[in-house]
């Protein structure tokens, strides 16, 4: 692995978001090899996702699955500082806010490892939440803080980040789309599969631990989602991540007629069933930038977001789950024409991520 850039994955949205960046490099003939952590292992949030995005497979798999935050993190720590030690590489490029990146983190910044943070400067600003911690200590360990916009590099600025250190790049998640996008679109048959027609349901997700692992809120959120759709007559359909699906049947609950559980889905199979919603409402950071970039309206089911350039071109908006606030904002963003500008960039982020890890002139549009 000397010399080579290492690209640290664990969950589902870091294999999505950096499929970009190991495809960069494989265009440019970079060397790159792919470390995970395990955090994500069943077939449906991780192997789908190699192969359909055709990924090769990770040099290294720390195998370490669920756990509590310490203990997973710590299993994470342990086996990428062994792994970066016995490779050596020249940059650890980590995405996101997991645990994963966390540990990949700590782990480079006590080496000789330049990090990377892809997404850098995101903030919700709400303590609460792990992944506002995991991504806050990343971004101030790491060499390379790739900030998805302007935006996200104020907010490093502001706590103080050496402004060289910080490129705003735009998103991956828009390099993703535009290579997966159509191809979703001719090859996916997930509507037909599932009865649906296009513009008749509401697509949702929601995973985080502040929305599942209280079982009056999950409850109030899945009544709440059940009776706005009822409103409009047309069905929810929710591809319920494992934890999810874990906490509805210990807390017993009943999930109404209305929203039909399935299983997660195929990154293009999802892409079908988001491009074509009526609405999307989620917990989700990765759906909330793919709605925006769509010109799908969402309602996002949190206080905060970490997203707030999906508000500010009105392509968003957070709701409690209650049904009254609930449908206000469903009526107000279903109203919208779904034309706000894109303000993740222009699909090139993982040229210039490459780029400037390397180095040496790519090419990459202005
Ligand atoms: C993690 C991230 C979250 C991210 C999400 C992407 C942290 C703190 N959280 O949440 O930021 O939005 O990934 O989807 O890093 N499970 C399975 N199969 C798996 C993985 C998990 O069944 O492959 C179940 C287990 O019961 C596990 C639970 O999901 O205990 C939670 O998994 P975990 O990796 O801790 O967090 P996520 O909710 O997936
Ligand atoms: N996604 C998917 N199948 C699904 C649900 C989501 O392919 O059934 C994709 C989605 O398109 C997005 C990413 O997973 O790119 C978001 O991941 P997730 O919601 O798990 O994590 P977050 O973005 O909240 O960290």
């Amino acid at each position: 692995m000397t010399g080579e850039i290492a690209v640290l994955v664990g969950t589902r949205p870091e294999i999505i978001k950096l499929a970009p960046v190991v495809h960069a490099c494989e265009k440019t003939g970079i060397p790159c090899s792919i470390i995970h952590t395990g955090q994500h292992y069943s077939e449906t949030l991780d192997a789908v996702f190699f192969e359909q995005l055709e990924l090769p497979e990770p040099a290294y798999n720390l195998e370490v699955g669920s756990g509590p935050h310490g203990e997973q993190t710590g299993k994470m720590l342990i086996g990428i500082e062994r792994i970066l030690r016995q490779e050596n590489p020249e940059v650890l490029l980590v995405q996101g806010d997991t645990n994963s990146v966390l540990a990949g983190a700590l782990a480079a910044s006590k080496l000789e490892v330049e990090l990377g943070h892809v997404e850098a400067g995101l903030r919700s600003f709400d303590r609460q939440m792990p992944e506002e911690t995991n991504r806050i200590l990343a971004d101030h360990v790491a060499e390379y803080l790739f900030a998805p916009s302007q935006q996200s590099k104020d907010h490093l600025l502001a706590e103080g980040i050496d402004s060289d250190r910080i490129s705003v790049t735009g998103n991956t998640i828009v390099d993703a789309l535009e290579q997966y996008r159509s191809v979703a679109q001719q090859q996916s048959t997930i509507l037909e599969e599932l009865d649906l027609t296009a513009n008749r349901y509401f697509l949702m997700t929601a995973h985080r631990q502040e929305n599942v692992e209280d079982t009056k809120r999950l409850g109030s959120i899945l009544e709440g989602v059940a009776a706005t759709a009822a409103d409009y007559n047309l069905p929810v359909v929710y591809p319920v991540h494992p934890h999810t699906q874990q906490q509805i049947s210990e807390f017993e609950i009943s999930v109404p007629d209305r929203i039909r559980l399935i299983k997660p889905c195929e990154y293009l199979d999802f892409l079908r069933l988001e491009a074509e919603a009526k609405l999307i409402l989620t917990d989700s950071g990765g759906v909330q930038e793919e709605a925006c970039i769509l010109g799908v309206p969402c309602v996002t089911l949190r206080n905060s977001t970490e997203r707030p350039e999906t508000l500010a071109v009105g392509a968003n908006e957070l709701a409690e789950p209650q049904p009254e606030s609930l449908a206000e904002s469903i009526d107000r963003m279903i109203a919208k024409s779904g034309d706000w500008e894109n303000p993740f960039g222009d699909g090139q982020a993982s040229k210039r991520i490459v780029q400037t890890v390397v180095s040496q002139p790519l090419q990459v549009e202005p």
